[in-house]
């Protein structure tokens, strides 16, 4: 370096440095969700369909207020990272924490307290780069009340205060926070707002979960589109609640756009009486009549009388043979979603969950619709 050109290497620290910055910020997200057992192991993931990659889940421990790994995940989360890395050496990873199974008392009692906060605050962060993630989701479903969206503010912003500070100390590039919030609506049960400002200056997105609108346990008595986009008649719909979520403050690059790789079954009172909104008894297949995309592909294939229709006023698709009626998310829905997400300027979409997928079908489609 002794004769090298001053200025040229000035000019080209320059060039680097606004290179890490510009790398810094999220210029798109095409996300995914796994976790253990959903039909696809971590190597068979197709990474470079995917900028972010979920493992799911991490809990929270109600008597400590600390993030645990349980031991049957230990062994595969740890090698999360590295293994989608093979295929996708740039491919991001986040610990994702709770989920629709896990106790949302706990999590109300862990955002209640200064110290509980703190414990689960390092112990993620700690576990996040003991695991080799690069970032953290915090799916908290739901908080349920105005302390709770007052005391979640407050987590938000402590987090973001420690992975910065924990960034400085390692020398690290800080981790990503992101969390998985409702979808039809930015008021849990209509009512509770989410602490806004607080989500838009310390998490880098949110996912939005926009779908389960309708689900035949619950809603038993018509078919419906458990993930429509768009609602002529009032129903509830993807579109409606991200621009609930613009209107109440966050921005569109702060909002990831939810795309369900599953559907749900319902059992038609008349087969021949199969449109959306026709009379239904409840779900036509096991527990809460969820299949995944894979699972209706098969469907399809066994039942020859098998219909399939796609409702490009709705943004659904759906398939009847006899008296089972199945509403899903496939090729056509996924493609006019991601192109809804790209024209509105949102950051980008993610699924639930990559082992719903059919030979990746519908991960192709929707980062092909969004391009590179
Ligand atoms: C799409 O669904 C709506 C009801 O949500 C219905 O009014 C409309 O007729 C359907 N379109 C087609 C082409 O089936």
């Amino acid at each position: 370096m002794a004769n090298s050109n001053p200025k040229l290497l000035c000019f080209i620290s320059v060039l680097i440095v606004l290179q890490v910055h510009l790398c810094n910020g999220q210029n798109a997200v095409k996300g995914g969700y796994w976790f253990p057992d959903s039909g696809v192991t971590i190597q068979n993931i197709n990474s470079n369909l995917f900028t972010h990659l979920f493992c799911a889940f991490a809990d929270l421990d109600s008597t400590t207020y600390t993030v645990t790994i349980s031991s049957a995940n230990s062994a595969p989360f740890s090698q999360f990272t590295q293994t989608v890395q093979i295929k996708n050496p740039s491919v991001r990873t986040l610990l994702s924490i709770g989920g629709g199974n896990s106790d949302d008392a706990a999590f109300s009692a862990m955002a209640s307290q200064a110290s509980r906060r703190k414990s689960f605050i390092d112990s993620s962060i700690t576990l996040a780069r003991n695991n080799g993630f690069h970032g953290l989701d915090l799916d908290w479903e739901y908080p349920g009340s105005d302390s709770d969206m007052t005391n979640l503010g407050t987590l938000l912003d402590e987090w973001r205060s420690a992975v910065a500070a924990e960034a400085t100390r390692s020398g690290k590039p800080a981790l990503l926070l992101t969390a998985a919030v409702q979808g039809y609506s930015p008021r849990v049960d209509g009512t509770y707002s989410y602490p806004y400002a607080a989500i838009s200056r310390s998490l880098d997105w949110i996912n939005v979960m926009t779908y389960d609108f309708y689900s035949p346990d619950w809603y038993t008595s018509f078919t419906n589109c458990h993930a429509g986009l768009y609602d002529p008649s009032g129903e509830a719909a993807g579109s409606t609640g991200i621009m609930g979520w613009r209107n109440a403050g966050v921005p569109a690059k702060k909002l990831a756009l939810g795309l369900p790789f599953y559907g749900y079954a319902w059992r038609l009172v008349n087969s021949n009486n199969h449109g959306i909104r026709s009379p239904a008894n409840g779900p036509a297949a096991p527990g809460n009549g969820a299949m995944t995309f894979a699972e209706i592909r098969n469907f399809i294939s066994q039942n020859s009388n098998a219909v399939a229709v796609y409702n490009s006023t709705r943004v659904c698709n759906y398939v009847y043979s006899g008296t089972t009626w199945i509403g899903y998310d496939a090729v056509q829905s996924i493609s006019a979603k991601v192109s809804y997400a790209k024209q509105n300027g949102l950051l980008g979409y993610f699924a639930w969950q990559l082992g719903g997928d059919s030979n990746w079908m519908l991960s192709q489609q929707a980062s092909s619709t969004w391009g590179a």
